[in-house]
């Protein structure tokens, strides 16, 4: 308690008269220890900058306890009750009783995804299942419009990010900081062009939790979707899969298959991810790779233990992938109403659609071919990082050398 005082005297400076007088009257014995005390403050009342040195001195003499404090960069200035570390989504009213009856839960997942308003329908559709008390809306809008979606009821309780032709990863490094979302146990980052007529959010949390899945992602109904990799194809009876198996051509997967794409593997359209596993991953994404290929392999890495239990594809909910030309196309005819019927034809091919409108600009084997670029510079990132990382152990390494491939 001792320099506690000692700061109190030097901030109270007129207290040193009184001190400074009674010097004169009392006897030398007990002048003696007051002298010590007041030469010491006379000198800082003359030096005013050296209290800065004592702010020093009182902080070096509380380190020992303190060293021990994990304080946030930048934020050693300040008293550690008042640092705040994370934020959330939800917005606050104006002032106190501006909105009565506002939901004082905050919902607890966090829905996300990257949209264009050819998408409305679908994506109107997606919003719905997902019931409000449980899940924040969030909207990446990669074409700028972001006034016609007003018409939703749900529109004005959602959060609107708009940036034009950018990609829901761009979106995601920027507006999906962990500290920003540290409260949402689960993340959906999904694309827009997903049916969810065999989807309940709740029901699939429910299973993910039970299934204790870091990393997950609906099944693709296999008639009906664009199906890119067999892992996600949704199996008949079967609540989760975490494993394939190919026995034939290249590529194989079998029992002793111990990385992806044979485990531990989702794709990119439709993944869930926890608040664990998202605060690993939102590292994973790099500030300018910007399509994210190549990223989905190393996910396991973010599985918050071993890939091959914490990563996963949940069959008993899942949803349709239609496979759209969404962002990198650009069509001059408005095809809002023709999208449902679109729809409806892709529902029975597995084909990518062939876009047959005349007036439509194409520059998707452009995306495709900077998607390229982008996975084999990630690859060579990846590689040096670990590399050049000597406190870096790779946990798969042991089983790399085991798998098929
Ligand atoms: C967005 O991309 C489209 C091509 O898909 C292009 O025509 C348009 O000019 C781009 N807009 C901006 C603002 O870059
Ligand atoms: C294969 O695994 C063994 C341990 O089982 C390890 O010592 C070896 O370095 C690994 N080889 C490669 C090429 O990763």
């Amino acid at each position: 308690m001792k320099p506690f005082d000692f700061a109190y005297v030097v901030s109270e400076p007129k207290n040193n008269r009184p001190w400074l007088c009674s010097l004169f009257i009392v006897a030398s014995l007990i002048c003696g220890a007051y002298f010590i005390r007041s030469a010491f403050i006379t000198k800082e009342y003359k030096d005013r900058l050296s209290s800065w040195e004592v702010i020093n001195m009182l902080q070096n003499s509380k380190s020992d306890t303190c060293q021990i404090q994990c304080r946030p960069p930048g934020s050693e200035a300040l008293p550690q009750g008042i640092v705040v570390k994370t934020s959330n989504l939800k917005m606050q009213p104006l002032w106190q009783d501006s909105v009565k009856n506002a939901n004082p839960e905050t919902s607890s997942n966090l829905l996300v995804l990257a949209v264009g308003i050819k998408q409305k329908e679908i994506v109107d559709q997606i919003v719905k299942k997902f019931p409000a008390r449980d899940f924040v809306v969030m909207l990446f809008h990669y074409d700028g419009i972001v006034d016609e979606w007003r018409d939703f009821e749900w529109s004005d309780r959602a959060i609107h990010v708009s940036a034009v032709n950018q990609t829901k990863w761009w979106f995601a490094k920027r507006f999906l900081h962990p500290d920003i979302v540290a409260q949402y146990k689960y993340i959906f980052l999904w694309d827009e062009d997903l049916g969810v007529d065999n989807f309940d959010p709740m029901q699939y949390l429910s299973i993910v939790e039970d299934e204790g899945l870091e990393i997950s992602q609906p099944a693709l109904d296999p008639v009906k979707s664009e199906v890119h990799h067999q892992i996600t194809a949704r199996r008949r009876n079967s609540r989760v899969h975490r494993r394939i198996y190919k026995f034939k051509g290249s590529g194989r997967c079998d029992g002793r298959s111990t990385a992806p794409p044979c485990i531990g593997w989702v794709e990119m359209m439709a993944p869930v991810f926890s608040r664990a596993a998202w605060r690993c991953v939102w590292y994973m994404i790099q500030n300018d790779l910007i399509h994210a290929w190549g990223l989905d392999m190393q996910l396991g890495y973010c599985a918050q233990g071993d890939r091959m239990k914490n990563v996963g594809v949940v069959d008993a909910q899942y949803v349709v992938h239609f496979g759209l030309p969404t962002l990198g196309v650009t069509d001059e005819n408005e095809v809002k109403s023709t999208e449902l019927n679109t729809r409806k034809e892709h529902s029975t091919k597995s084909e990518s659609p062939a876009p047959s409108e005349s007036h439509q600009v194409n520059n998707r084997p452009e995306v495709r071919r900077q998607s390229f670029i982008e996975m084999q510079m990630f690859r060579k990132r990846w590689e040096n990082a670990a590399k050049e990382d000597k406190c870096w152990v790779d946990p798969y390494q042991q089983s790399a050398n085991k798998s098929t491939h």
